[in-house]
């Protein structure tokens, strides 16, 4: 569904994505793991269109390199960021509808909107600026309004950070609803180990841009260099 073939990105003299080929399948849940500064979030901005770069980036068949990020939604790709971005002066409602009219295939949908408003669980604070929603409350508005542009993949870009015991449940059960209820491809990059073997059905591990390895997610958690690079001694440790 969404291809890679020898992507590379340099900031000046940093290659924060290093020749890095990967086939994300449909009806994945797709991870992304690595160290801090490793690339996640650059690639996240190549295959949403932010950044040019070399290589290639494939979407069902066709090349997506070189579109603008707006022909990139429309094709549908929808993504969310590590810091959860808000209008705060738009109520909840009015967020999504933007999700809405910015999306795919035929413009603001009411009905559609309504429809996400309850799938991602903000009916009662529908109608509240979303400066107020709390931290879980904006990360859901933002899935919310990535949903509403009715993509055919989903981008989230570490979900569960900062996040307590159970709000990383309760954005675990939606991330499975918006994958086998609403059938959206997923690919997600996450620190948390737990989320990242419940969750995903393979596993890309990067480092300094590079492919460490990707695999089924208990394979690759398992890997020694991923162990040694990337989990660290505690890890491989405990159990
Ligand atoms: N716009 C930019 N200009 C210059 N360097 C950048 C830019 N964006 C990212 N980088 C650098 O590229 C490297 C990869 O950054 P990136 O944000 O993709 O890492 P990440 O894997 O998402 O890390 P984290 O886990 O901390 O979010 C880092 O060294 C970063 O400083
Ligand atoms: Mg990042």
């Amino acid at each position: 569904m969404l291809k890679a073939i020898h992507v590379t990105k340099k900031f000046g003299e940093l290659v924060a994505v290093d020749d890095l080929s990967f086939h994300v399948r449909k009806g994945q849940i797709y991870g992304i793991a690595g160290p801090n500064g490793a690339g996640k979030s650059t690639l996240f901005n190549l295959i949403t269109g932010n950044y040019g770069y070399e290589g290639r980036i494939e979407f069902q068949g066709k090349k997506i390199t070189g579109l603008s990020p707006h022909r990139i939604a429309q094709a549908g790709i929808a993504r969310t960021f590590q810091i959860p971005q808000v209008f705060p002066s738009l109520t909840v409602k009015k967020s999504i509808s933007v999700g809405s009219r910015f999306g795919a295939r035929g413009g603001l949908d009411p009905a559609y909107v309504e429809e996400v408003i309850r799938f991602v669980e903000l009916e009662e604070e529908q109608n509240q600026k979303t400066g107020r929603l709390n931290l879980l409350g904006k990360k859901k508005l933002m899935i919310g309004a990535a949903l509403a542009t009715k993509p055919k993949v989903l981008m989230l870009d570490e979900p569960h950070a900062g996040s307590n015991a159970k709000e990383i449940k309760d954005l675990m059960d939606l991330i499975r609803r918006i994958n086998k209820k609403l059938g959206i491809t997923i690919i997600i990059i996450e620190h948390f180990m737990k989320v990242l073997t419940e969750l995903t059905d393979e596993l890309l591990i990067i480092e300094s841009g590079r492919m460490i390895c990707c695999d089924a997610p208990e394979v690759a958690t398992n890997n020694p260099q991923v162990i040694e690079s990337y989990l660290g001694k505690a890890y491989a440790e405990s159990d």
